[in-house]
């Protein structure tokens, strides 16, 4: 419901200065620790995509917790996309940009082509991550079905490397 949705937002906590001086971190494992808000986010992530994927990808680590919940919960499989040197058998990689490095996700070929892919993160924050994940899904033959947060950090402009994302809550 509405309230719950409200409910789960007041449950993010602010972190002052985590990791670093200057963050204001979004923390949500105050959200996770309640089932009615959990339950609400999960069922709030998927409702515009109701009949439109094949499976849920999930963007390690943050993006496992919502993704596989949402895997059981949309009665669709549950495809990891994990940081490198992580997963057996890496089918492809992609290359993405933080602030003073860069990073690398993988993902295996499990996935026919053409299956419609779910795209769950907790946070769209510079655009990075879920860009690279949106390229990977599709360097493997998957279709982007759609892209799914928790929340977006809206001042960092992250849709401009991502396309269209359904943010749950905005900041
Ligand atoms: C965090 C967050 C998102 C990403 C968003 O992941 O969970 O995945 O940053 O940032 P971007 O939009 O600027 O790419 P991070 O890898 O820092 O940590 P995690 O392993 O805990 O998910
Ligand atoms: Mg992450």
């Amino acid at each position: 419901s509405a309230a719950d949705l409200a409910r789960a937002e007041s449950l993010i906590a602010i972190v002052p200065d985590f990791p670093t001086p200057g963050i204001n971190f979004r923390d949500i494992t105050p959200l996770l620790a309640d089932a009615d808000a959990f339950r609400a986010v999960i069922d709030g992530l998927l409702a515009p995509f109701e009949g439109t994927y094949d499976v849920v990808a999930g963007i390690e680590a943050r993006g496992f917790l919502l993704a596989a919940a949402a895997a059981v919960a949309g009665h669709a499989g549950l495809v990891p996309i994990r940081k490198a040197g992580k997963l057996p058998r890496p089918a492809a990689s992609v290359d993405y940009a933080l602030e003073y490095a860069t990073a690398t996700i993988e993902m295996h070929d499990d996935i026919a082509p053409g299956t419609r892919v779910l795209l769950i993160d907790d946070v769209l924050a510079t655009g990075g991550t879920i860009a690279a994940a949106q390229g990977l899904v599709e360097r493997l033959g998957g279709t982007v079905a759609g892209t799914a947060v928790l929340l977006e950090l809206t001042a960092l402009g992250g849709r401009a490397l991502t396309g269209d994302v359904h943010a749950l809550f905005t900041v």
